[in-house]
């Protein structure tokens, strides 16, 4: 397999690449491969090389400056945007983040990320795709393309196996070569072959022994000798442990800085004859290549010299988010289907915390601040005519602290050891958290000794208030001028050092306090500057939690509501403690209260619908109790615009299921991700993750893979196949224009002769389309088999083999919904 074909403007930037190479001698060369802070790579004007920039992906680009005061545009979650099953949308969203990029001064993405959804327990669930590598590596590939549209890198993660979080820097995944290959390099190949990404990140994590920076047959062999990768391969953060391991094993940068194990480590090895320096002069060139590709190798033509037409971030984001939502039942009472609505008909009673406070985003890196968030309540309102809506909590799963947002107006303060103020920025919420150079303009690390966070509170409701801390060092905290703690908090012992970041919150003081009277808040830290810390970073928080009140009571006055209305709508949600990075989940449960709300809610409103505002499976046990649930994933900052739109109709949820809903945990293929005490993951599954393993195991999930509901009907008519492509004619049967996705799985049907002796799934998807359709039209749907779906990673000989023989091609709503088929015989 070959990299992009080589043009006019590859070999310009090639002669530019080993002519800047060629004057730098050993110590420039070894700097360039270190991460000079926590974003970017330092500038080399003899060859007139600018700083690379890269930033967190994979929903919104962040920018060097990781606080809300530089707001960016948030998009749907990668479960949302694999749910649309559109490669061309991802593409568009890859456009969007180009332009965001090229706003905030960004060269390369750090996305996306196409690890598999193994276990719905993985802590970055919401960040993947899918389980199933064909349809990752389809959405991936749309995405990869649309950023390098717009002439910025992608760095495509985390190469591989980075599947879950518990002990995510030690862990060793033990995954035999077919499942390997068949399953978690499948999607980073794909992309390689057909989006040629310019970078690929390398995971915290350990396959099958060797650390992933310094896999040597992975990167080397396999990435770039079989695959033909030209990008660049950098670390993930703080992943590379060793200088000649790293090197040798193919890493080409060490992230971030400036203490890393390249740079002058990286110069003294060589020195010392341990690692060659023509393999330096190789890494380098990929760096250089990536610094032309993006436009800041003076003398090499930039791939993009003409960014994309502008596009219009709310209303991509706004359409995604609907294309996303996956109604997985609609229940037809009377003839009449619960969803759309009518929005000129009757009263909505709206109920749950996240229809107010809207859960858009998951946590972790791939946090960024949006300008504005759309909320369902806000959606609702503005969609419905006066009156028509009421709106109630119902359930609060917010019993855990959380960073301060809502009331709080606060400024971060930062003095010198004398008192002297060296700055103060306004902050959005209670968080602090400056990495490396991202200290605010003015501020010197070393001269910095205590960073305040200082303003008002002005409670929403009356009553006890909690109020906690987050982050290391010396803290002291004031609500209404009382010091309510004072203490050290020290790092711990996790081998995480991001910990700190994502580490647990802890609670400080509880104080009384009356709605709409603001009060003086405070919460001051003596930096820690711990020299065995990786990288200068000041990073705690200020966190609250309002007050708690009796659930049952809650749960009453929805009821009321729901009762007086002609339909209720409830939203559940999952936390940040719930689903962010830096750890996994511990169940699939939602979070409070939130059951039982649906439950009493639904007893006395036959018409209610239930929206599922998470970003990964969680376990709906009311489903079949109540008239429709709609997924909305994490849906971005238009989320609420956008449910709005498909509530009442104006649109159709566009979305499919990109991985199996479990009815319960303990049915899922893969339900614990804890390693062994000796730190291995045993991938003992095999090949059968996702609904490989369900169909084997002949359990039935809540909804399955490719499930999802429009609002107008399809029937499929006819199809025709061959080896290589299936023709699939079907009628919008229904009463209104709708869009269809199309699925095709291969079914091995068995045969005496010729079978292979490993066993292989029941079906497998091959390929997809989607089709739009006014109501009677009848569309057809070309679907290209790619010859790697006949194919299984042999073993024995290391190599792909193609299984020739009988299949069934299957047309297909879902994998458990399947409309036609046709027989082909292969030859190989
Ligand atoms: C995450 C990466 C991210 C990096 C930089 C790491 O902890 O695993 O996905 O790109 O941090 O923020």
């Amino acid at each position: 397999m070959a990299g992009a074909p080589s043009t006019g403007a590859d070999e310009a930037r090639n002669d530019a690449v080993e002519a800047a190479l060629g004057k730098l001698d050993l110590d420039a060369k070894t700097r360039l491969l270190a991460g000079q802070d926590q974003w970017s790579l330092p500038a080399l004007p003899q060859i007139g090389l600018a700083s690379l920039v890269m930033s967190d992906g994979p929903v919104g680009v962040r920018g060097v400056r990781w606080t809300a005061d530089d707001p960016s545009v948030a998009l749907p979650s990668p479960t949302a945007l694999a749910a649309a099953w559109d490669p061309g949308l991802a593409r568009r969203a890859g456009r969007l983040l180009a332009q965001e990029a090229r706003r905030k001064g960004v060269h390369v993405l750090l996305a996306p990320t196409v690890n598999l959804h193994r276990s719905p327990l993985g802590g970055r669930h919401f960040e993947a795709y899918s389980e199933d590598p064909f349809l990752t590596g389809a959405i991936g590939t749309g995405y990869v393309q649309g950023v390098q549209d717009g002439g910025v890198g992608t760095t495509v993660k985390h190469f591989v196996a980075n599947d879950a979080e518990t002990d995510r820097f030690t862990v060793d995944n033990v995954v035999t070569p077919r499942p390997l290959r068949e399953l978690y390099l499948a999607p980073f190949e794909a992309i390689v072959a057909n989006a040629h990404p310019w970078g690929i990140m390398a995971a915290y994590n350990t396959v099958n022994g060797t650390s992933m920076t310094e896999h040597r047959y992975l990167q080397r062999e396999v990435l770039r000798g079989e695959w033909g990768f030209d990008g660049y391969i950098v670390s993930d953060w703080l992943a590379a442990r060793s200088t000649t391991g790293a090197l040798i094993g193919g890493l080409d940068v060490a992230m971030p800085g400036p203490k890393t194990v390249y740079g002058p480590a990286l110069a003294a090895a060589v020195r010392a004859g341990e690692v060659e320096e023509a393999a330096v002069d190789e890494a380098v060139r990929n760096v250089l290549r990536l610094a032309a590709r993006v436009g800041v190798l003076d003398g090499a033509p930039a791939v993009v010299t003409e960014p994309p037409a502008t596009v219009d971030g709310d209303a991509l984001t706004r359409e995604i988010a609907r294309r996303s939502f996956v109604l997985v039942r609609n229940d037809v009472r009377d003839g009449r289907p619960a969803l759309p609505l009518d929005p000129a008909a009757g009263t909505i009673a709206l109920s749950g915390a996240a229809a107010r406070d809207a859960r858009i985003l998951g946590g972790g890196s791939a946090t960024v601040f949006p300008d504005h968030v759309v909320s369902p309540l806000d959606g609702l309102t503005a969609a419905l005519p006066e009156g028509a809506l009421t709106y109630t909590v119902g359930a609060d799963p917010s019993t855990e602290l959380a960073v301060a947002e809502k009331g709080f107006a606060l400024a971060a303060v930062c003095t010198a050891a004398d008192g002297r103020v060296l700055a103060s920025d306004p902050l959005p919420n209670g968080r602090v958290q400056w990495v490396g150079s991202d200290l605010p303009d003015g501020v010197a690390f070393d001269e910095l000794h205590t960073v305040e966070i200082r303003g008002t509170f002005t409670p929403r409701e009356s009553g006890e208030h909690t109020f906690g801390t987050r982050g290391v060092g010396g803290l002291t905290l004031a609500v209404g001028g009382e010091t309510v703690f004072e203490g050290e908090q020290g790092r711990g012992t996790d081998s995480d050092p991001f910990a700190a970041f994502f580490g647990k919150p802890t609670e400080r003081a509880r104080v009384e306090l009356t709605a709409g009277v603001p009060v003086e808040v405070s919460l001051r830290d003596v930096v820690h500057k711990a020299d065995d810390l990786p990288m200068a970073a000041v990073s705690f928080s200020l966190l609250h939690l309002g007050p708690q009140f009796d659930p049952d009571e809650l749960i009453a006055e929805a009821v009321e509501g729901a009762r007086a209305a002609d339909t209720a709508v409830v939203v559940v949600a999952t936390t940040d403690a719930v689903e962010s990075e830096g750890f996994d989940r511990k169940d699939l449960k939602l979070p409070g209260r939130q059951d039982d709300l649906v439950r009493a809610v639904a007893a006395v409103n036959a018409n209610t619908v239930v929206v599922v505002n998470t970003g990964s499976p969680v376990e709906l046990p009311w489903r079949d109790d109540v008239a429709a649930v709609l997924l909305s994933w994490f849906p971005g900052q238009e989320g609420g615009a956008a449910l709005a739109d498909v509530l009442l109709g104006a649109e159709e949820p566009g979305g499919r299921l990109p991985t199996t809903w479990p009815a319960v945990l303990a049915d899922a293929p893969v339900s614990d991700t804890t390693p062994t005490a000796e730190g291995e993951l045993h991938y003992t599954e095999g090949v059968f993750i996702g609904y490989r393993a369900w169909e084997r195991a002949g359990t039935t999930p809540a909804y399955p893979f490719g499930h999802g509901l429009g609002y107008t009907e399809w029937s499929y008519e006819t199809i025709e196949a061959t080896g290589t492509e299936v023709r699939v004619r079907l009628t919008n049967s229904g009463p209104r224009a709708g869009r269809e996705v199309v699925q095709i799985y291969l079914a091995p049907v068995a045969s005496a002769d010729g079978a292979p002796t490993v066993e292989r799934p029941a079906r497998w998807l091959a390929g997809f389309a989607s089709v739009e359709a006014a109501p009677g039209e009848s569309v057809e749907a070309r679907i290209p088999l790619p010859r790697r779906a006949f194919e299984i990673w042999d073993e024995e000989s290391g190599s792909w083999t193609y299984v020739a023989g009988r299949y069934e091609i299957q047309a297909a709503r879902s994998v458990a919904d399947r409309r036609l088929s046709a027989v082909v015989d292969t030859e190989a």
